[in-house]
């Protein structure tokens, strides 16, 4: 039986009562809180806070493209007719209108067979990989993820006490040879994955590799973990490059997460979880002492913003939006980055450079966010054993926020500091 005296804080110190005088127990922190990851983008995110900066640091929507004219009447209408259903305690799982209405948008993104007591509904889809990453970590599992990856997962993951390892991401995404020689060496508890217009590479990874992965998360045994927060924001090519890796797990090894906050508005908090129906059971009992339910106002605002059609029309206007800033920052990168190299992002709000060689882009930081200017080193977004001087020469930009004209104003300005940077190594 576990009792007070066996926590590990208090191990080798005098059993009995005096214990309670000598020891400082309750002014300590837990092991948990003492090994916490903070976030890098949060940081930065921080540092330029109230600040007048062209960011493109935070993988932030264009604000401008909030429908904030539909939800103001949306919620007005909600409230006034449905008042005390909307401002209620919610179900832990999540408002069941809503999970039928995912499920029926899911079927239309390719992933057929998901019934409502597959989905879960979470604050976000950071709060969805933490949830996913409780009940499936114990301390010491080994994780997989792309590398560079997302570090709201990476943190996640480290906080839990996983070993991570990284992945390296191609042109069309991770590298499934890299990840098979660790899977026939070691069982991974599961394969964090971003396959479309990942978070940073900004690469969409190709469908003969998504069936590939499952097959081999069926054959070796693995959870693939699937954070599809992009998948609705591309530029070119067809839907069917996009279609989840979801669509392809008929064994439920694929745990599936989708969020609004890219496609309606972050401060909405809400997003789902795809999955068998033990995993979602699982999910509700550790959502329950998480944070109960998600706010059933905007989980209302959200099935009738998406019921009502809102949601499927403002799509093609989005891709607009983010296509246009895209071309904006890809002609400012070829005006004003000699020597970088880029694979261009066919959707998403990333761009991912590699910038020349012995360039320390955590060096140009402090300089640019002096000048105004706002960007994520690259070297954050790596995970366990990674080549230091290659991961301090890249950078992730985002052109999600910015408008074309102060994407082109701040990349000029940042290429002027990296080029004076780079000439003074070279020079
Ligand atoms: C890959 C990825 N997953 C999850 C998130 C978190 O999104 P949410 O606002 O749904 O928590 C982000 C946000 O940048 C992301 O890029």
């Amino acid at each position: 039986m576990s009792s007070v005296s066996n926590l590990p804080v208090l191990r080798g110190l005098p059993k009995g009562p005096q214990i309670w005088r000598k020891i400082k127990a309750p002014m300590e922190y837990s092991h948990f809180a003492q090994n916490l990851q903070p976030s890098a983008i949060r940081a930065v995110s921080k540092a330029i806070h109230g600040k007048k900066v062209i960011s493109f640091a935070g993988g932030m929507p264009h604000s401008a493209t909030f429908p904030q004219a539909e939800l103001t009447a949306l919620a007005a209408e909600i409230l006034e007719s449905r008042g005390a259903e909307a401002l209620q305690y919610g179900q832990t799982q999540g408002y069941h209108p809503l999970l039928e209405t995912i499920a029926k948008y899911l079927d239309g993104r390719g992933v057929a067979g998901v019934k409502p007591e597959n989905l879960l509904i979470a604050a976000g889809s950071q709060q969805a990989i933490d949830l996913v990453a409780r009940i499936l970590i114990d301390p010491g599992d080994l994780v997989l993820m792309e590398s560079p990856g997302y570090p709201g997962a990476s943190g996640a993951f480290l906080n839990l006490g996983a070993r991570l390892e990284g992945i390296p991401v191609l042109a069309d995404g991770p590298d499934l040879e890299a990840l098979e020689r660790i899977v026939k060496r070691e069982r991974p508890k599961f394969f964090y994955v971003t396959p479309n217009f990942a978070n940073p590479a900004g690469v969409l990874m190709s469908v003969e590799k998504r069936r590939h992965l499952v097959e081999m998360a069926e054959r070796y045994r693995f959870w693939i973990v699937e954070d599809d927060a992009y998948g609705e924001i591309m530029f070119e090519g067809s839907t069917a490059d996009v279609v989840p890796v979801k669509a392809h797990d008929h064994s439920g090894c694929v745990i599936y997460m989708q969020t609004f906050s890219k496609t309606i508005a972050p401060g909405l908090r809400v997003a789902a979880i795809a999955a068998p129906v033990k995993t979602t059971e699982l999910l509700e009992t550790v959502k329950q002492t998480a944070d109960m339910f998600t706010s059933s106002l905007t989980q209302i605002l959200v099935n009738e913003f998406i019921v009502r059609g809102h949601f499927a029309a403002r799509l093609p206007g989005l891709r607009q939006v983010y296509k246009s800033r895209r071309d904006a920052m890809e002609k400012a990168l070829r005006e004003h980055f000699p020597g970088t190299r880029w694979v261009t992002p066919k959707g998403g709000f990333f761009f991912w450079l590699e910038m020349p060689e012995d360039t320390d882009t955590q060096a140009l930081l402090a300089p640019a966010l002096e000048s105004g200017v706002a960007f994520m080193p690259g070297n954050c977004f790596f995970v366990g054993h990674f080549d230091a001087a290659e991961a301090a020469r890249t950078v992730r930009l985002a052109y999600s926020r910015e408008s074309e004209a102060d994407i082109a104003k701040g990349l000029s300005e940042l290429g002027r500091l990296a080029n004076r940077l780079v000439g003074a190594v070279h020079g």
